[in-house]
């Protein structure tokens, strides 16, 4: 069990400080891949306020399948190059969508989302997959967010090495 009291705070950047110790509290010790990036969408959904999905897909022969997350049953492959996450898959750059229906082609998984960000997840030169975060709120993510989950992903490549994928 793990007590983790709720993030008070509207400073965005004094959020993800806080989020990112949680995380190492919970990767730090243990490594199992599947467990880490589980309890890290549980982590997400938990604290992040104004969001109703996060997770992961994984890069698996050649597009992405859906992996740990948090929310409403979501598709579950997605091609490379097709919606936000793939987008950041195929470009290795980090996506910030303020309206989703603005953006092309994008995979409505829950009528809910308004905005959407995707990190790509990239270890030794190699894709592993995207972190994928919606918000029913427009424009909800920022900068700031990608700089703090940037850092998140960051922890996670610290302790989670093989993702159980090679
Ligand atoms: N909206 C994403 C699809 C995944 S769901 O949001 C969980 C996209 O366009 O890639």
């Amino acid at each position: 069990m793990f007590e983790l009291g709720k993030i008070n705070t509207p400073d965005k950047q004094e959020f993800y400080k806080q989020l990112n110790t949680y995380l190492v509290g919970l990767v730090s010790e243990e490594t199992d891949w599947l467990a880490n990036i589980s309890n890290a969408s549980a982590l997400l959904f938990l604290m992040m306020p104004d969001i109703n999905w996060a997770g992961f897909y994984l890069y698996k022969n050649g597009e992405l399948v859906l992996g740990p997350f948090q929310g409403k049953p979501a598709c579950v492959r997605i091609a490379l190059g097709k919606g936000v996450c793939g987008t950041a898959a195929a470009t290795g750059e980090i996506q910030v969508v303020e309206d989703v229906h603005e953006f092309p082609g994008h995979i409505a998984c829950d009528a809910d989302s308004k905005s959407e960000i995707v990190l790509p997840v990239i270890q030794n030169d190699k894709l592993i997959g995207v972190l994928d975060i919606d918000s029913p709120v427009k424009a909800r993510f920022d900068k700031q967010d990608a700089e703090g989950l940037s850092d998140f992903i960051g922890i996670l490549k610290q302790f989670v090495s093989n993702w159980g994928l090679r």
